[in-house]
C-alpha cells in the first residue's frame, strides 16, 4: 500500500486544506486538536466510553454487521462534552475549511453527524464506502453535500485499524473499486485528523492488535438543507443546546436555513421565527420546545 495522502499542519491556511480536498478528496490534518484540548476530551470521553456496551442494539441488522461488535460507541457526542460542542465542532480551521467546501450548495452548513468510535481488538475492516450515500437519492453528480473527518484521539497506525482511504476516488464513478495499491492508510498521531469529501471511498481499517484499541472521532458537516444522519434536535437536550455559543446552537440544527437572499426559501424555522434567536431571547423550555407565550 501507498500513502499519497497529502499532510498539512494545523497552521495550514484553510486554502491549502480545500485544495488538497479539491484534488485528492481527502487530506490530513496534523495536530488538529493540541495536546491540551484532546487530554480534556479524552478525559470526557474516558469514562463514558467505560460503560459503553459493545454489544448493543443498532437501527438493523446491516447496520450491526457494519459496526461488529468488537467497537465501544459514543454518539450524540455535543450531549456529552462539552470540549466537544466547544472547541471541535466550532474549530476555525474545520468552519472554515466547511464553508468553502459546502458554501456554494447552501444558506448554512450544519453537523450531521458526531460519533466516537473506539474499536477494540479484533475489529475487522470496515466495507469501504462513501459517506454520502445515506443521500442516495440525490442524483450524481452533484455539488459537494458533505465534509467529513475522522480524528484521531490516540495514534492510529495500520495494526489498530487507521482509516483507510481511496485518494481520487471521490472523482470515480460510483460503480469503481480500487486496487490495492490505490488504498492508502492515514497513519497520524493522536490529535490528527483525516478530512474527506462525502464522495470518496474510505473505511476504518482492520484492529489486528493483540491489546490496543483505537480511538477516533468521526464527525461530518452537511449542506443545512439535507436530512441529518444523525437527529440531533432529538440527540442533544435542549438544556444542553441552550448553555452553548450561539455558533455550536446553529450547527446542532438550532438554526434556520435561511436562503432568502439567494432567491430561494427558509427552512427549520419555530414559530416563523429562527430557533437561535428564540434561544437567545427567552430560552426555550427543554419539555415543549416552544415558551409558554409562543404555544398558543
Ligand atoms: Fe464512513
Amino acid at each position: 500500500m501507498k500513502d499519497p495522502i497529502c499532510r498539512l499542519e494545523a497552521d495550514a491556511a484553510a486554502r491549502d486544506v480545500v485544495d488538497a480536498l479539491t484534488r485528492d478528496g481527502a487530506v490530513v490534518v496534523r495536530d488538529l486538536l493540541g495536546p491540551d484540548t484532546l487530554a480534556r476530551f479524552n478525559a470526557e470521553l474516558d469514562p463514558l466510553l467505560a460503560a459503553a456496551r459493545p454489544d448493543r442494539e443498532f437501527l438493523n441488522p446491516a447496520v450491526a454487521w457494519f459496526f461488529g461488535k468488537r467497537t465501544r460507541h459514543l454518539t450524540a457526542v455535543a450531549a456529552h462534552s462539552r470540549v466537544f460542542a466547544t472547541e471541535v465542532l466550532c474549530h476555525p480551521l474545520l468552519l472554515e475549511v466547511a464553508q468553502a467546501v459546502l458554501g456554494p450548495a447552501c444558506a448554512s452548513f450544519q453537523l450531521n453527524i458526531a460519533h466516537v468510535l473506539d474499536r477494540g481488538p479484533g475489529a475487522e475492516a470496515q466495507l469501504l464506502h462513501r459517506d454520502e450515500m445515506v443521500w442516495m437519492h440525490v442524483p450524481r453528480p452533484h455539488p459537494e453535500l458533505q465534509l467529513a473527518l475522522m480524528i484521531a484521539l490516540e495514534d492510529f497506525d495500520a495494526d489498530n485499524g487507521a482509516t483507510r482511504v481511496v485518494p481520487g476516488s471521490h472523482r470515480w464513478p460510483g460503480e469503481r473499486q480500487p486496487e490495492d495499491h490505490e488504498i492508502a492508510v492515514a497513519e497520524m498521531p493522536a490529535g490528527s485528523a483525516v478530512l474527506y469529501l462525502g464522495s470518496t471511498l474510505h473505511g476504518g481499517g482492520a484492529n489486528v492488535t493483540p491489546d490496543r484499541r483505537r480511538r477516533g472521532m468521526h464527525l461530518s458537516y452537511v449542506v443545512g438543507w439535507l436530512r441529518t444522519e444523525e437527529n440531533q434536535a432529538l440527540s442533544v437536550p435542549a438544556d444542553v443546546v441552550r448553555g452553548l455559543p450561539r455558533r455550536a446552537q446553529q450547527l446542532l440544527g438550532w438554526g434556520a436555513h435561511d436562503a432568502l437572499a439567494a432567491g430561494g426559501g427558509y427552512l427549520g424555522t419555530v414559530d416563523l421565527r429562527d430557533p437561535v434567536d428564540l434561544l437567545a431571547e427567552a430560552g426555550l423550555p427543554a419539555e415543549a420546545g416552544l415558551p409558554a407565550e409562543r404555544r398558543s
